[in-house]
């Protein structure tokens, strides 16, 4: 099962994908890393591992269509089977959904339906919530509104800042993201209008 993964950043969870991919249990191997934005840690993980990789930067491109058509492209080149999201900061448009719906994920730090956009931390703390979380979606045209694959949830301290918040969050989230993409690689995932399953569908 072939996996891309978009990266913005860090990239701590496509690190925890890689790690997995060595693992032929995982029955899934990340075969291509794109960004949006180049220098960015995330690369230097993918090129540690071997990964091949690619920039599309949204300012190399005229508008907002010609770069969601040259980052689908980008993608298309790896042949996923499933595209993951992983701290990927932007948006992906009509041509990248024609290619890719039904079989891209994100991960997102807070439980959604509650706290989406890039704030989900920092929202919800000052929300005052007591309890946060991740949650693993099926990407569609909306923003953090794809419907709900996985979901965990995090306590949050009274002495919490957004930054302490955001790591335990991540430490839960790579957890997540391994263990739902591994499913999705072995037993396949099914969506049935808001309704999304691992698992194939009903014969
Ligand atoms: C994750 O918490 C992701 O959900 C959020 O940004 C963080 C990215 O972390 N949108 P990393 O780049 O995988 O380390």
């Amino acid at each position: 099962h072939r996996l891309v993964v978009l990266v913005s950043g860090t990239g701590s969870n496509l690190a925890a994908l890689l790690d997995a991919h060595d693992d032929p249990a995982f029955g899934a191997r990340v075969v291509g890393v794109v960004s949006d934005r180049a220098g960015v840690a995330a690369l230097d993980r993918a090129r540690e591992a071997g990964v091949p990789t690619a920039v599309v930067a949204l300012r190399d491109f005229p508008d907002r269509d010609a770069w969601d058509r040259a980052l689908t492209e980008a993608v298309a080149v790896f042949s996923p089977d499933t595209v993951v999201l992983a701290g990927f900061m932007k948006l992906v448009g009509a041509p990248f959904l024609a290619r890719f719906g039904g079989r891209t994920v994100n991960t997102h730090p807070a439980l959604l339906p509650s706290f989406p956009g890039a704030h989900g931390v920092r929202d919800a703390l000052a929300y005052g919530v007591k309890v946060t979380g991740c949650s693993v979606i099926v990407v569609d045209a909306g923003v953090d509104d794809g419907p709900v694959v996985a979901q965990e949830a995090v306590a949050v301290a009274d002495d919490d800042d957004e930054s302490s918040l955001h790591e335990r969050i991540k430490v839960v989230e790579r957890r997540l993201l391994v263990d739902v993409v591994g499913r999705i690689a072995r037993d396949g995932l099914t969506v049935d209008g808001r309704r999304a399953r691992l698992g194939r569908p009903a014969a």
